[in-house]
C-alpha cells in the first residue's frame, strides 16, 4: 500500500550539485517529499544526508538514460503515493571545449541528445500513471535553446528539440501545467565545463534561480516557457504590494563565506539575489514569513536563562519557525553553528534550542505551536 510522508512530492533528476540540489534543498526547507537521482553515488548520498534533516528523501543513483533507472524512479513514485512535481534538470553539455557542428562527433551528439532531451520524456513516460492531478512538470532548459551561440550547436539544439517536445507536452496535456525554464548563467560545474579554464565567479549561486522555480512550482502559472529569474522578480513585486512592507534584518558577519554557508546550506534558505562588486558581498535569502517581536530586558533574560541557561543575547537574536528542532540544530551544527544549550521544552509551550551561529548571531529554534492548541503567553 502506498504511503506518503508529506503533502507535497517532487522527483527531481540530477540533485547532487548545482541548481537541483539547490531547489531540493528550498523544497526540503519547506517539507517536501524529494525523490532524488544523480549517476555519481557519493555526491547524492552526501546531498541525501543533508536534506534528511529537513525532510524524507529517498535518493537513486543512476542514469536517466537508463530505462531500468527510470523505472526505479517510477517504483519510488508509486510507493510514496504519487508526485506532485517532476523536474527534469539532469543535462549534460558534451564535449568541453565544445566542437564547432561540422566538427562535432555524432555518437557524442547522440548521447548529448539521449540525456538532454529523450530522457526527459522517457521519465515523464514511466511517472505517467503515479501524477496526481495538477502536477506541476519542469523541463530546465537553457537560453543556449534560441541564441545561435558559436560552438553551442549540440547541447543547445538539445534544449532547443526539447523546447518544443515541452511545449507539445502543454498542449497535449491541459490538465498538467508544463514549464519549460530558463535558469540563466550559473555557477555551476556544467557552466565551468562550458568555458574551461575560465573564471566565472562573477556568474551568480544556483540559488539565484530557486526563487523562480519555487514560484511555478508552487502557484498556477499557465504551461509556457518562463525566465526564472524574471519570476524571482516579479514574485518579490508582487509580495511587496501586497503586503505593503518587508521586515529585512541585515547582518553584518565577519566571515561573508561561512555564514552564507551555514545560513543557505544549514536551514535550506533560497538566495534570492547576490552580488559581489567592487565595493563589497552581499545576499539575500528568503525566510519565509517575518514577523517582529518586541521584548523588555527582563523576558529577553528569562528567555535566555530557559534557553542557554545564562543571558547571551544583545539586542538582536534571530528566532526561526521549523519542522523539527533537533534535525535542523543537527544541519546547523554540521555548518559550524555551536548549541548554547540541549533542546528545551520552554514554559510557553514550543520545544526550542538555542545556538550561537558561525557569526556570532543568537539564534532560537522553534517549534511553533499545532493549530488548536493554546497560543503562547508572554
Ligand atoms: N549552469 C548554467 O549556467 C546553466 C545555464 C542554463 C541552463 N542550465 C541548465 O540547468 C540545469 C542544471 O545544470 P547545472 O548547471 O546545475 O549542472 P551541474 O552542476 O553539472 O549539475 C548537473 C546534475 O545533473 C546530474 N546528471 C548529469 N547527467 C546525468 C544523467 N545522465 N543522469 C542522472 N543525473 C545526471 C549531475 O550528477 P552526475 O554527474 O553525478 O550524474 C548533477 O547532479 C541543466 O538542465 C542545465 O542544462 C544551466
Amino acid at each position: 500500500m502506498p504511503t506518503s510522508t508529506s503533502p507535497h512530492t517532487a522527483l527531481i533528476t540530477g540533485a547532487s550539485r548545482g541548481l537541483g540540489l539547490a531547489l531540493a534543498r528550498a523544497l526540503a526547507a519547506q517539507g517536501w517529499t524529494l525523490i532524488l537521482d544523480a549517476r555519481g553515488a557519493d555526491a547524492l548520498e552526501a546531498a541525501r544526508r543533508e536534506l534528511a534533516a529537513h525532510t524524507h528523501v529517498v535518493a537513486l543513483a543512476g542514469d536517466v538514460t537508463d530505462p531500468a533507472h527510470r523505472q526505479a524512479l517510477a517504483a519510488t513514485a508509486r510507493n510514496l503515493g504519487g508526485l506532485d512535481a517532476v523536474i527534469n534538470n539532469a543535462s549534460i553539455l558534451g564535449p568541453s571545449p565544445q566542437p564547432a557542428l561540422l566538427d562535432y562527433p555524432l555518437d557524442v551528439l547522440a548521447q548529448v541528445y539521449l540525456a538532454n532531451t529523450i530522457a526527459p520524456l522517457a521519465l515523464l513516460q514511466a511517472v505517467r500513471t503515479h501524477l496526481r492531478p495538477n502536477a506541476h512538470i519542469l523541463n530546465i532548459t537553457s537560453d543556449a535553446a534560441i541564441e545561435p551561440y558559436e560552438g553551442w550547436g549540440g547541447y543547445g539544439s538539445s534544449k532547443a528539440a526539447l523546447e518544443q517536445l515541452t511545449n507539445i507536452l502543454a498542449a497535449e496535456h491541459p490538465e498538467w501545467r508544463v514549464y519549460w525554464v530558463d535558469p540563466g548563467d550559473m555557477r555551476t560545474a556544467l557552466h565551468q565545463q562550458a568555458f574551461p579554464g575560465e573564471d566565472i565567479s562573477d556568474r551568480p549561486l544556483p540559488e539565484t534561480s530557486v526563487p523562480g522555480l519555487l514560484a511555478l512550482l508552487t502557484t498556477d502559472f499557465p504551461s509556457g516557457r518562463y525566465k526564472a529569474r524574471e519570476l524571482n522578480a516579479a514574485t518579490e513585486i508582487a509580495d511587496a504590494a501586497g503586503a505593503g512592507c518587508e521586515l529585512r534584518v541585515a547582518l553584518t558577519v565577519p566571515d561573508f563565506d561561512a555564514a552564507a554557508r551555514m545560513y543557505r546550506e544549514g536551514f535550506g534558505l533560497p538566495v534570492t539575489r547576490e552580488w559581489n562588486t567592487p565595493e563589497g558581498r552581499g545576499m539575500l535569502l528568503d525566510a519565509g514569513r517575518a514577523t517582529l517581536e518586541l521584548l523588555d530586558s527582563a523576558d529577553s533574560a528569562y528567555t535566555d536563562q530557559i534557553e542557554a541557561g545564562r543571558r547571551v543575547s544583545g539586542p538582536v537574536r534571530l528566532a526561526f519557525a521549523v519542522g523539527d528542532v533537533a534535525a535542523t540544530a543537527a544541519a546547523l551544527a554540521a555548518h559550524g553553528a555551536t548549541a548554547e544549550g540541549p533542546p528545551v521544552s520552554s514554559s510557553w509551550g514550543n520545544p526550542s534550542q538555542r545556538l550561537r551561529a558561525v557569526d556570532g548571531m543568537q539564534l532560537t529554534l522553534f517549534h511553533p505551536p499545532v493549530e488548536g492548541e493554546a497560543e503562547p503567553e508572554g
